[in-house]
């Protein structure tokens, strides 16, 4: 174990932030720690954008589904898939094959999970906001995003104000294969179940009863945002 392990081990989503201020060199050590994730290709096309005017927070956490700690975290970051960059550059050149979509979300994602681990190694918190996609049209528009860009997901960063529980994964056998796929285990899932039974009913706050096997089927069993494949087509991506 070294503080590298104990960092990633120790992740939790943090929601509840106090109003200290980030110091400028903790921002730029989170945002150089984003920006020598590894890139496809090294592309590199992902943009990030610091939201730091209040009332553009407000609209944000709003359509985020009225996530409050998007407006009160410290800092707030949007994470774009940007092909707009490689086309000022050359006009020419492809951003429309959904494979080069999926290059965008991987490297984002990779960057994003650099600057949170930078994060929480200096003793902040962070959590990633998935719910700027409930609008993420009205988000573009706010964020003056040009073609070929398109919103990925929110971050929230800060010092802690609350100190939730780990809260359980899947069993490592029921998520990590040898040599070829493996048949699911549902007993291992049903231990699990139960693992989160506890949880949700004991943990510090949002206290409910429920399993993840509940939780996932309530997730799956509706629409998952349909207006997404019409927005990054309306950006220029996602066309092939
Ligand atoms: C891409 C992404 C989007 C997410 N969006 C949201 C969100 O909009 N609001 C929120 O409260 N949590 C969001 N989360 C946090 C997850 O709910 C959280 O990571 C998960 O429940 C596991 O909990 P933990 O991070 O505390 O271990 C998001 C996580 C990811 C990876």
């Amino acid at each position: 174990m070294n503080t590298t392990i104990e960092t990633l081990l120790g992740h939790r989503s943090i929601r509840k932030f106090t109003k200290q201020q980030l110091e400028p060199e903790q921002l730029d050590t989170i945002l150089k720690s984003g920006l020598a994730a590894s890139s496809s290709s090294l592309l590199q096309v992902v943009s990030i954008i610091r939201v730091t005017d209040k009332n553009k927070r407000a609209q944000l956490s709003e359509l985020a589904g009225n996530q409050p700690y998007v407006a009160t975290a410290a800092e707030f970051l949007v994470f774009c898939i940007d092909y707009h960059r490689h086309k000022v550059i050359n006009p020419n050149v492809n951003s429309d094959y959904t494979e080069l979509a999926l290059i965008g979300a991987i490297d984002a994602g990779i960057m994003a999970q650099n600057c949170l681990i930078a994060a929480e190694s200096l003793g902040l918190g962070g959590v990633y906001i998935g719910g700027l996609r409930n609008n993420a049209q009205k988000v573009d528009e706010l964020l003056e995003l040009p073609s070929d860009t398109a919103v990925l997901f929110g971050m929230c960063l800060g010092y802690p104000a609350q100190d939730p529980e780990l809260k359980p994964r899947l069993p490592q056998s029921v998520l990590v294969h040898e040599n070829g796929y493996q048949p699911v285990d549902l007993n291992l899932i049903s231990e699990y179940d139960q693992v989160m039974h506890k949880y949700y009913a004991g943990r510090s706050s949002n206290a409910k009863q429920s399993s993840w096997s509940a939780q996932i089927t309530n997730k799956l069993a509706g629409e998952s945002r349909p207006h997404i494949l019409g927005y990054l087509n309306h950006k220029g991506l996602v066309q092939r």
